[in-house]
């Protein structure tokens, strides 16, 4: 999704706002720009495509202001064109807007009835209009902001900066997160943390419904109503290195390498080793008493989710209903009063997500959410967060993240089984013990990776790939697909292994790889039958497992063999192979791995 950094600095600002935007690269984008503000006059640079397009802009014609905003543009409303980028601008205002206003096509009408000329199709150039026409009526900045803020529908962040006005940025935020920075004699603005983590580790955070007058001397926060509110200030745990790709050749590869360790810090956070316990934060309601669990998220979260539910039900014997977010929040599911709502996000600030959140609420749910950013709107909104340990995720596919909100359900799914009377205590140490033996055998995997660079050249070629699973590998089956088609751009389903014969199987022959996930488990030898369904029709069958040379009895185009683990844990150590599929086959067809085409990191629009 779009991303906005904004400077008020004591020399020029163009190219630091240009390095705060790298730092918001990983959220997804497509075209990018900065306006300053020099002699009291605003001039702006703007580039499709990647950043150093605008590095080449600048350097060809630099901007010397001191005072400044950028933004990189993730296309909702025209094309990703340099006329659409943002910053959009009149003589007297220019403005940098993450997210979508919604009744734009009424504004529009109204603002050319009037005579203004518009220059884009983006919904972000009413915003610009709307407030030079307040200041053309002899409002001041602030008067003029919040009388257009009044006007404006839909989820949005923005950044405002004023022809005339050296020392003065506005911010607002509905829906769409905005930190802010202070410095020492600077102030400064940005999407998240991890934008300003160069330039201060002092942060404040905007509210939902807060607009923010920012002054090199520090901000005045107001809310919905014009009301002056305080906002607490807070140290950012955003690190300033968190660029660096150390020895990888992308984030993701380095992420997928941070795995052991974070997992470990992950379980650290929620178990006691020495006793062999859970240790969970205080809850506001207790397992026992649940009439159910409703799990909502999007994405690799919801299949996170997804195998949750079979772990609850198999641990816990509680009752889940599981659906995706963008779904859940228009159905008007009855929820008796009392039940737990969980919400899965890296982020924190996936718009369904958060929707859906907030009708569970109103459906007076416990509502906890699992997130790996603790600032977070859905971390804020949940009456408990359980936070991810995982470290920010840079590259758009999520791995770590995945598997540390594994490793938190997990945790959940044994305490509620332990309240529930359906794990006993030898149990619950059994289930901490398989899962302290995670990282290990994910270490291991690791270590045989380059076998995946081989298995890459014949999925590269194909053009449809099949993912098979059964009982709690299919979810893995369709993380898998979910995983190759986001960054390969290979078309790949994910099926449940016993759905194939209804539908799948006739797209079986020779040219179709399908990759079986089948942990030797005791659905193993159900599988096993898929795959000789497959065989019987000259699939090509790429089998991750345990199981032994053989023991699959039927031919296959490759194996690749994982350490045998406890049945509970599968998920955690099966995740890594289907991430590294993904990975090398991407890196071998040359694609964007790290941002692939169409993709944010952080969908805050539904
Ligand atoms: O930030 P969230 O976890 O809420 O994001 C949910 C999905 O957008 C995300 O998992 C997406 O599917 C990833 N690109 C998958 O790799």
């Amino acid at each position: 999704m779009c991303g906005i950094v904004g400077i008020l600095g004591t020399e020029p600002v163009a190219t630091r706002l240009v390095d705060a935007l790298k730092r918001l690269e990983y959220r997804g984008y497509d075209s990018a720009g900065v306006a300053t503000l020099e002699a009291g006059r605003l001039d702006r640079r703007r580039a499709e495509g990647k950043l150093q397009n605008l590095e080449a802009r600048l350097s060809d014609a630099p901007l010397q202001g001191h005072t400044g905003i950028g933004h990189t543009r993730w296309a909702t409303h025209g094309a990703p064109t340099e006329t659409n980028a943002h910053p959009h601008m009149t003589e007297q205002v220019s403005v940098v807007h993450n997210g979508i206003i919604e009744n734009f096509r009424e504004l529009r009408e109204e603002l050319t009835g009037e005579g203004a000329a518009f220059a884009t199709e983006t919904d972000t150039e009413v915003i610009a209009h709307l407030i030079t026409r307040e200041l053309k009526a002899g409002h001041d900045p602030v008067r003029a902001v919040f009388n257009t803020l009044r006007r404006l529908e839909g989820a949005f962040a923005l950044a405002i900066i004023f022809g005339g006005y050296d020392d003065l940025m506005i911010a607002a935020r509905q829906g769409s997160p905005l930190a802010i920075g202070f410095g020492e004699g600077e102030m400064y603005l940005g999407s998240d943390a991890i934008a300003l983590a160069p330039f201060t580790d002092t942060i404040s955070y905007l509210e939902d419904g807060d607009w923010a007058v920012i002054t090199r001397d520090g901000l005045a926060v107001r809310n919905r109503e014009g009301k002056a509110v305080e906002r607490p200030v807070q140290k950012s745990v955003a690190s300033a290195l968190l660029v660096d790709k150390g020895n990888h050749r992308h984030f993701m590869a380095k992420e997928i390498h941070e795995q052991p360790e974070v997992i470990s810090h992950t379980l650290a956070n929620y178990v006691d080793f020495a006793a062999g316990r859970v240790q969970l934060p205080d809850l506001p309601f207790d397992f026992a008493d649940l009439p159910r669990l409703t799990i909502s998220a999007c994405g690799t979260a919801a299949y996170a989710g997804l195998v949750a539910k079979y772990w609850f039900e198999r641990y816990a014997r509680l009752h889940v209903e599981i659906d995706i977010a963008s779904e859940f929040r228009y159905r008007e599911a009855p929820l008796e009063p009392g039940g737990l709502a969980l919400f899965v996000s890296q982020s924190g600030e996936t718009a369904d997500t958060l929707a859906a959140l907030r009708y569970c609420r109103e459906q007076e749910q416990h509502t906890v959410s699992i997130v790996n950013v603790r600032e977070s709107t859905i971390a804020r909104e949940s009456h408990a967060m359980l936070p991810t340990l995982a470290g920010p995720e840079i590259g758009v596919a999520s791995t770590k993240a995945f598997t540390c909100q594994l490793t938190v359900l997990a945790c959940l799914a044994i305490a509620a089984g332990k309240a529930r009377g359906h794990v006993s205590e030898s149990q619950e140490a059994e289930l901490i013990a398989a899962l302290t033996e995670v990282p290990r055998h994910i270490s291991s995997i690791l270590r045989d990776e380059a076998r995946y660079e081989v298995l890459a050249h014949p999925l590269a070629k194909a053009r449809d790939v099949l993912y098979l699973g059964r009982g709690i590998s299919f979810p893995l089956a369709l993380e898998g697909a979910l995983k190759l088609k986001e960054i390969s751009y290979i078309h790949a389903e994910g099926y449940a292994a016993g759905e194939l014969k209804h539908g799948p199987i006739a797209l079986i022959d020779e040219t179709v790889p399908v990759i079986v996930i089948a942990p030797r488990d005791n659905l193993f030898d159900k599988t096993v039958s898929n795959m000789q369904e497959v065989a019987a029709r000259d699939g090509r069958i790429v089998l991750v497992t345990d199981a032994h040379e053989g023991e699959a009895g039927c031919p296959v185009m490759d194996t690749i063999r994982v350490p045998t683990a406890h049945a509970f844990t599968n998920p955690l150590i099966y995740a890594v192979p289907v991430q590294l599929i993904a990975y090398h086959t991407a890196v071998l067809m040359g694609t964007d791995v790290d941002q692939p085409r169409n993709l944010a990191k952080s969908v805050t629009v539904e």
